[in-house]
């Protein structure tokens, strides 16, 4: 009988993905609901052939060189800005992540995000529940349309496109986009336009932001450009938290220098409870869940497992995000 390679698993994932692993591999799950300490994950790991990650897990050199017989790191998100791809890549461990599944999931997440701070709806429910309304205000609550409005799309990547596609489809907005690649797509079915960040910023009504998180993207909204935006705009982030600086975004909606904000992702994760964005009524906060659906995490604990799988086959990953580390794959 065949020894099954040892995986270890950060944390509890839909039964669609984890039967799989575990009828291939000696699989342990993580039970805690929050992630393992650092030094618990690093001594879990060091004699795993196979491991799955969540965003919440920093994968650095320093825990790969813990890890000597590791083979594949199949991350549980489509973004993997917590793994050091490269260090993965030299010591011939291959990467997986879950793109596509996702998609319409987060788009949707934005959307709403965007509705919500546009038309305050939390404020008008937080108004609604302290008893209030007391009657019907002709200047109160006053919020932002949508129809015909113009969409910046900061990343026109697939979740960007899909918000881009039912703002425009919905509601007839222009769409703007800031991407380093041309996106034909978005350019011939919604007549998306290519523009710098700094138009972008001065010409849209609502920013959404896509956009991996790297060193180049880190902070790419501050103050500057949060100055840059209309007083009416409003700016969303189900991207990564760090793409905003946060102090200078609360400043901003303090100030009024832009209307309101709807973000699913901050910095840090969670936001610190004495966090000044936590005492700003326009600005509209989720805890990370575009991803949060019965079948986008079912889907995704099944590319989760289908790359770990093929990680530890030796075969090529569905969702590979280091193919280049094809060559030297460890054994
Ligand atoms: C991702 O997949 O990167 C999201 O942030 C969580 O689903």
């Amino acid at each position: 009988m065949s020894v099954k390679p040892k995986v270890f698993i950060t944390r509890r994932i839909p039964d669609a993905g984890l039967h799989l692993i575990k009828e291939s591999t000696d699989a342990e799950v993580w039970a805690g609901q929050l992630p393992p300490p650092a030094a618990v994950l690093r001594q879990k790991v060091a004699d795993c052939d196979g491991l799955v990650s969540l965003l919440t897990d920093a994968i650095d050199a320093a825990f790969l060189d813990k890890a000597p017989r590791l083979k594949v790191v199949s991350n549980f998100a489509v973004g993997f800005n917590n793994i050091d791809v490269k260090a993965c890549t030299e010591r011939g461990i291959c990467v997986g992540n879950t793109p596509g599944v996702l998609t319409d999931a987060t788009a949707d997440m934005a959307f709403a995000l965007l509705i919500t701070a546009a038309r305050r709806i939390v404020e008008g429910h937080e108004y609604t529940l302290a008893g209030k309304w007391k009657t019907w205000e002709p200047l109160g609550h006053l919020g932002q349309d949508l129809t015909g409005r113009t969409l910046g799309v900061v990343g026109m990547g697939r979740i960007g496109y899909a918000l881009a596609r039912r703002c425009r489809g919905g509601w007839h907005m222009k769409v703007l986009y800031h991407d380093v690649y041309k996106n034909e797509k978005a350019e011939q079915e919604l007549g998306a336009t290519q523009v710098d960040l700094d138009t972008l910023l001065r010409e849209s009504d609502f920013v959404s932001l896509h956009t991996d998180l790297n060193e180049k993207t880190r902070g790419l909204i501050g103050t500057e450009q949060l100055k840059k935006m209309k007083k009416s705009a409003v700016l969303i982030n189900t991207a990564r938290g760090p793409l905003v600086d946060p102090k200078a975004l609360s400043a901003a909606l303090r100030d009024g220098t832009i209307f309101a904000a709807g973000l699913d992702v901050t910095d840090p994760e969670p936001i610190a409870a004495n966090d000044p964005l936590l005492k700003l009524a326009n600005v509209v906060i989720a805890p990370h869940i575009a991803s949060a659906t019965v079948q986008t995490r079912d889907q995704m604990a099944e590319i989760c497992a289908k790359n770990l799988i093929a990680g530890l086959r030796g075969e090529p990953l569905p969702a590979w995000v280091n193919p280049e580390a094809a060559g030297k794959r460890r054994q």
